[in-house]
């Protein structure tokens, strides 16, 4: 098996090491590239370029594969909760009973939010987008705990700062729905596990004590653990490169929170239900729209269809597909865009535009659709899936510091005006 590659420039022949991964991936080395031909590579939206060595989430599009920390994600999504998967990503190890129970009581410990920032709410515009919302109060984050802007944070304080978001993020986005509705907000519970303090922030009622519906909470449990990481996405990739500046964490995951917003990426949970709901509105004629999407002068793309790694099928997406047929007849819950959605989804396995492209639904597709079951309106979908990616980010970028990796600075190819002067 080759272990170096060569690369012919102007007669000269310059070798660069092949590297393979733990999964068998290969990669050709060139950081030497530069300094050896003069030449940089070109490769818009990063489609060939492996940023960083990563230990923590390994996927495989071809054959819709996704671990964490080597675990298959179908095992993860059956037999853990989202804290132990939290966990796992950021630390490297699923916990044992102790250990999750000293995790959870210290995010337990956590959870409240300075008061002061209830008063950011009341300069939002009542209508504001909640990833807005989600992205500045976390960023403001920062400005309550200035301890975390010490790059050389000790290891106890830098997981102090973890513990922190992880608890901190819950309160925020349920504070972000409550404030959406108007309703006077309800403060967390330490008696609560993650999900349930979550729930009961969002669905409790202020005096009384809450008993969510077990289904509910294993399909929040199951949501946020197929979101919990996916490599270097657009908003993982943001947050490491925003940390590689030594930038604090929660200023980091601000910053891939808006990354995470844009309809091609997180945002398109949102996009998805607004689309089935254009499309039932229209009359329901769904190979209109398909003939739409497939149109190339017509801007209309069918959202949560396609991926940029997964060319076959998007493993999360099968899981999510059963857990939403189950919470649908779970909660005796008939929702007529769902025979929109079934209709596009099987165009999409017989149509041969979607064939050739290899565009098949991904976890949007399908995430949307339960949340709304859960009573969520759309604008909260891509939080949701924020609340779900935390511990991803989290474990990135702790990767990213441990590993002292160098700021992210890519290059670029100029073709502007050249040689051109003031009068
Ligand atoms: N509907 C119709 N056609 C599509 C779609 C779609 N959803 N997605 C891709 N195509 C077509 C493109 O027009 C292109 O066709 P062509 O080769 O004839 O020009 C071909 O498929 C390849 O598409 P690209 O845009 O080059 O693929 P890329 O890997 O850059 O994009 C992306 C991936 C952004 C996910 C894209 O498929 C898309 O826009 N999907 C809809 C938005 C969506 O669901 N995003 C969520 C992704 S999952 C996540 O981020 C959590």
């Amino acid at each position: 098996m080759s272990t170096t590659a060569e690369i012919k420039i102007d007669g000269q022949t310059y070798e660069f090491p092949v590297i393979t991964g733990t999964e068998g991936e290969k990669a050709i080395d060139i950081s030497k590239l530069r300094d050896l031909t003069g030449h940089i590579t070109l490769d818009f939206g990063y489609k060939n370029t492996g940023s960083t060595k990563s230990a923590i989430t390994f996927l495989d599009g071809e054959q819709g594969v996704l671990k964490y920390r080597g675990y298959p994600i179908e095992e993860l999504a059956e037999k853990a909760s989202f804290l132990e998967v939290a966990y796992l990503l950021i630390y490297g190890e699923l916990p044992s009973k102790e250990t999750l129970d000293k995790f959870q009581k210290e995010i337990s410990m956590h959870t409240l939010i300075h008061e002061d920032m209830k008063k950011f709410f009341d300069g939002y515009p009542s209508k504001s987008h909640p990833m807005a919302q989600l992205s500045s109060l976390v960023c403001s984050l920062s400005t309550f705990y200035p301890e975390s802007l010490e790059p050389n944070q000790t290891e106890e304080e830098k997981n102090l700062t973890i513990i922190k978001m992880l608890a901190k993020m819950t309160t925020i986005v349920a504070f972000i729905y409550k404030k959406s509705l108007g309703h006077p907000l309800i403060y967390p519970k330490n008696k609560y596990d993650y999900i349930t303090n979550y729930l009961w922030m969002t669905f409790g009622q202020r005096t009384e004590d809450f008993e969510p519906n077990p289904k509910v909470v294993s399909a929040m449990n199951k949501l946020l653990i197929l979101h919990a990481d996916h490599e270097q996405n657009c908003s993982t990739s943001t947050v490491r490169i925003v940390g590689s500046s030594d930038c604090n964490l929660y200023a980091s995951i601000s910053a891939g929170i808006s990354a995470l917003w844009g309809p091609l990426h997180g945002g398109a949970n949102q996009a998805v239900i607004e689309m089935l709901e254009k499309i039932k509105a229209d009359g329901g004629d769904t190979d209109k729209w398909i003939a739409k999407a497939k149109d190339k002068n017509d801007p209309f793309r069918m959202m949560g269809f396609g991926h940029r790694v997964y060319k076959n099928f998007d493993p999360r997406a099968k899981i999510i597909k059963k857990a939403c047929d189950d919470i649908l007849e779970s909660l005796g819950i008939n929702d007529p865009v769902l025979e929109i959605a079934k209709k596009l989804e099987q165009a999409a396995l017989t149509d041969q535009y979607f064939i050739d492209r290899k565009l098949y639904p991904n976890v949007d597709f399908y995430s949307g659709i339960i949340y709304r079951a859960l009573g969520f309106p759309s604008e909260m979908f891509t939080v949701l899936f924020a609340l779900g990616r935390l511990p991803g980010w989290i474990a990135q970028w702790k990767e990213m510091r441990t590993n002292k990796e160098p700021i992210g600075r890519p290059r670029q190819v100029y073709v502007g005006d050249v040689d051109k002067h003031m009068k």
